[in-house]
């Protein structure tokens, strides 16, 4: 079987943390129609080179989806169903900024409608936080109030077939107290946090930690802040002390710093994962916390390397070379005169709307033949981040360093794993730090 991953790269506007590759868009801008023209090729295109055409899960990734209509996600889910088999699929899935909000509770009413006959249906609704100053600060087009108004409305249109996931970010801030003492900084928000999740009417939870990427607006306001202060050490800081712009750039750098700091992220994040746990979410990867049976099954395919295959800008897809040697030669030409190694392949879209548009789809540079300790390394990396951990170990000892096991007791002291000698989970604490203990057990990464 197959999963479908499509990206619809369009958002009402740019989120300032947001490093994926979407475009804020007028909606009634012709590029929209003319991305799904060029969609709907890609689908034709795969529909004919891919033998397997039985979809487990579908997933669509949208910016601002409610914002290009249901009609057009109705349009899209059609033309697969035309093309592929969907009569066994477990599970549709759909990103949502749940702003504005009427036409967010419009979306999902409408979609429910038409799909009421899934067997799931899953929305992930992107909250990131309940605080007025974050939503802000990041540009999110809503405020506390609004989002709670939102919510209760939004479970009244819960049907039987329908998975709830609401996304949150640790954006890192904290009230920093005279005495030095930290609090998250309105307990109403919190409380309406830990009501919400104690209502029940949560399927599941993502909290991430705020990653600054390279391309976004937040991470260009840091550097250009750091780049700020490296210009100054050069010159004899105590002379600047009393200078203007040495004030501003610590004033700066101290409200950056209550925002973001590594540690305020990662001390925020564990705050709000335990009140997660606290209502009864069981936590079944790093930043995935679900009730029983509600978990993601497209974030499975992942996690198990399962088939998958992304369409749109930037997507990338993973499947075994060997069942498709005649896919290879028509995705990727220049391999036609090439001998075509029978390996798992990764590939992934180009990012550039004009040459997607025009069908040359593939980034050829982005194309990664994985061999088996390829895929040791990726299984490890990916199963550990897991609760059901690592059955066997040694499967692995030929990508881990000599003494694994070693080290992997230590950890075990530390309260970091559980150990058996066979099998390994990472603890709560453990899955904090699980980069770290991953780089040190792997001989290369
Ligand atoms: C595909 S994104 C966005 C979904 C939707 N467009 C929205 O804005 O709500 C999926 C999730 O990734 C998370 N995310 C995006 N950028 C992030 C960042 N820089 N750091 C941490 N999490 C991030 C957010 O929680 C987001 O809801
Ligand atoms: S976070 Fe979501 S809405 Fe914001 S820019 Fe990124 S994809 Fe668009």
């Amino acid at each position: 079987m197959l999963s479908l991953y499509i990206h619809i790269p369009f958002c009402a506007s740019k989120c300032a943390y947001c490093s994926f590759n979407s475009l804020p868009i007028d909606f009634s801008d012709k590029l929209i129609d003319n991305y799904i023209v060029a969609l709907k090729k890609e689908i034709d295109h795969y529909s004919v080179t891919l033998m397997d055409k039985e979809i487990k899960t579908l997933y669509i990734w949208w910016g601002t989806p409610s914002r290009i209509w249901v009609e057009r996600i109705i349009d899209i889910v059609e033309y697969i169903a035309t093309k592929f088999d969907l009569e066994n699929m477990a599970e549709f899935s759909i990103e949502l900024n749940p702003s504005p909000a009427q036409e967010v509770l419009d979306f999902v009413k409408k979609l429910n409608h038409r799909y009421a006959k899934f067997p799931r249906v899953r929305f992930s609704f992107g909250i990131q936080s309940l605080d007025d100053e974050i939503l802000k600060t990041v540009w999110r087009a809503y405020s506390f109030v609004g989002i709670t108004d939102f919510l209760r409305k939004l479970v009244h249109l819960k049907q039987d077939n329908n998975v709830f996931n609401f996304d949150f970010i640790a954006f890192g801030k904290f009230h920093v107290s005279k005495n030095g003492t930290k609090q998250l900084r309105h307990d109403f928000n919190r409380e309406f946090f830990q009501k919400f999740l104690e209502s029940g009417r949560a399927d599941s939870i993502s909290l991430y930690t705020l990653e600054h990427h390279e391309n976004s607006k937040r991470y260009s306001d840091l550097i250009g802040i750091e780049n700020w202060k490296l210009s100054l050490q050069d010159e004899r800081i105590e002379d600047w002390k009393w200078c203007n712009t040495y004030w501003e750039v610590e004033s700066l750098r101290s409200k950056d710093q209550a925002l973001s700091s590594d540690e305020n992220i990662m001390e925020e994040f564990i705050f709000l994962k335990d009140i997660i746990l606290h209502a009864w979410f069981s936590r079944y990867e790093i930043s995935n916390f679900t009730k029983a049976s509600k978990a993601s099954i497209h974030n499975m395919v992942y996690r198990n390397m399962e088939n998958y295959l992304g369409l749109g800008l930037s997507a990338s897809s993973f499947l075994p070379m060997t069942n498709d040697q005649w896919l290879m030669t028509h995705v990727f030409p220049s391999f036609q005169n090439s001998i075509v190694p029978s390996f798992w392949t990764r590939w992934t879209n180009t990012a550039d709307m004009k040459t997607y548009l025009e069908g040359n789809r593939v980034d050829e540079k982005q194309v990664q033949t994985l061999d088996n300790s390829d895929l040791l390394i990726e299984e490890f990396f990916l199963s550990l981040r897991t609760r059901e951990g690592i059955a066997d170990i040694d499967k692995f000892k030929d990508v881990l360093i000599p003494n694994y096991k070693w080290l992997i007791t230590n950890y075990e002291w530390a309260w970091l794993v559980l150990f058996d000698w066979t099998k390994l989970q990472l603890t709560d604490e453990g899955m904090n730090v699980s980069n770290t203990i991953v780089t040190e057990l792997l001989r290369e990464i």
